[in-house]
């Protein structure tokens, strides 16, 4: 071999890895994902099923620009694999072993594209990922539609939110004779391991988190003298993206004084005004997975005695809710504790009026809190799972979920209350983690008691 081909070849090598780095923000380990994929192959070997997951689709947003582009979430988790036009094939095989098992249909790469693109991965880059038996190209597929998908009793599909592609496919087993006879969605089978997460999933749920954290915080310093929602917006955006992040797992939610009180307001476009409050609910992502923090500050750093009183008593029920998180607990219980402290709470402020436990039986406290406290979080912000089990009972909760606790306050102009309480919209938002023995709140560091808050933002804090 020539010096200039063993030159060509390390900068071959060196392209193939730096094409499919640079596609990645953060580092899940390889073998997580084989070790996911080895899981699901078992679960579809005892169900004689094979299965069809298919990556989300690209939209082009004018010509030649494309909308960015986020993974599917059912296919990230089964690959790791970043890029559009991706589908994973899982054809269980217990007679022979030397079957192949795992193939993964993937673009070629195009070297007249990558003129604009640059480098992207390919054929080779797939073909490297563990536990994969083969990599195909994309338009491969329906080419091998029928030979992968015969002799077993039930397919299992991800469409991952492709419309195009759910049409060709079900039109490909229209004109199949050997389909299995039955066909089924992969997202119910997935979301019970999902639920749970892995001590991988945890760390990159923990660094989505501190970044959020630390951006909101870099925020708190200098809201005082900002003038506009997004201002503050772009603040904690530019947190997110000089720390590495690529995108936030959801719109930003930057809302001041009225904008406040609507739960998810994503205009971001009012003016902040000292006296209000603004209310802030934000996350980064990170290797795919989403951290979900709410916080509420006074714009001019300082809480009015009307917004002390709210403030410290969403965070009551919020610490009472927190508290609850545990194995064996019911998914609904931060919920029920939360909704007692508030509703407790507006009656001695003299904003609601009546028996405690009639306002929560007649469900007389939502005209000020009207959503329901938690949700699951891990790939997407409101992360699968159900709010039921499979056999229909409340969730129980169990180490390895992760939940959202976020109860609020929100007392708008229409509400038929003293003016002095108006356009008062409060929620506090953290991300908790069941372990075996209770809970830890990954968001912890994250300051939300009055004195911190304050303290962060007093004049000598607040950055020029
Ligand atoms: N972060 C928005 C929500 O939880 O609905
Ligand atoms: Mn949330």
């Amino acid at each position: 071999m020539s010096n200039k081909t063993v030159v060509q070849l390390l900068l071959l090598l060196i392209g193939v890895s730096l094409a499919f780095g640079m596609s990645k923000a953060g580092d899940l380990p390889a073998d997580e994902f084989a070790r996911r994929r080895a899981i699901f192959l078992n679960e579809l070997r005892d169900l004689d099923a094979c299965a069809i997951i298919h990556s989300a689709p690209y939209f082009e947003r004018i010509i030649a620009t494309e909308s960015p582009y986020r993974q599917d979430s059912d296919f990230i988790y089964l690959t790791g694999w970043p890029f559009a036009e991706g589908i994973l094939v899982i054809t269980p095989n217990p007679a022979d072993s030397e079957q192949v098992e795992v193939t993964m249909f993937v673009a070629e790469r195009d070297p007249k594209m990558e003129i604009w693109t640059g480098p992207k991965a390919g054929l080779a880059e797939a073909a490297a990922l563990e536990e994969l038996d083969q990599a195909q190209p994309y338009d491969k597929f329906f080419d091998q539609l029928e030979k992968m998908i015969s002799g077993y009793d039930r397919l299992v599909i991800s469409y991952g939110n492709d419309a195009e592609f759910q049409m060709d496919l079900s039109e490909a087993l229209k004109h199949s004779s050997r389909r299995p006879t039955l066909v089924q969605e992969a997202a119910a089978l997935l979301r019970s391991y999902r639920l749970i997460k892995s001590e991988t999933e945890i760390k990159a749920l923990e660094k989505a988190i501190r970044i959020t954290g630390e951006s909101l915080v870099d925020a708190f310093k200098i809201i005082p003298r900002l003038g506009f929602e997004y201002e503050a917006q772009a603040e904690i955006e530019y947190g997110f993206k000089k720390r590495g992040v690529v995108r936030p797992g959801f719109p930003s939610i930057v809302g001041a004084g009225k904008n406040s009180t609507y739960l998810h307001y994503e205009d971001n476009r009012g003016a902040l005004v000292a006296g209000d409050l603004l209310l802030m609910d934000v996350g980064a992502e990170w290797d795919f997975y989403s951290a979900d923090i709410s916080r509420t500050v006074p714009i001019s750093g300082i809480f009015s005695p009307e917004q002390t009183l709210i403030y410290q008593l969403v965070l009551d029920a919020q610490l009472a809710g927190i508290e609850s998180v545990k194995p064996g607990a019911a998914f609904r219980e931060p919920h029920n504790l939360a909704v007692e402290v508030i509703t407790t709470g507006l009656v001695d402020l003299g904003l609601l009026e009546g028996q405690v436990d009639t306002l929560i039986s007649q469900k007389i406290y939502r005209k000020f809190f009207m959503h329901g406290t938690s949700h699951w979080l891990g790939l997407d912000v409101h992360d699968v799972g159900g709010y039921l089990a499979p056999d229909g009972q409340p969730h129980i909760l169990k180490a390895g979920m992760v939940l959202t606790v976020e109860p609020g306050i929100y007392i708008s102009e229409a509400d038929d209350v003293d003016p002095r309480w108006w356009n008062i919209g409060v929620r506090i938002e953290d991300d908790v983690l069941v372990t075996t023995k209770g809970h830890r709140v990954l968001s912890a560091a994250i300051p939300k008691t009055i004195k911190d808050i304050e303290t962060l933002m007093q004049p000598s804090n607040v950055k020029k």
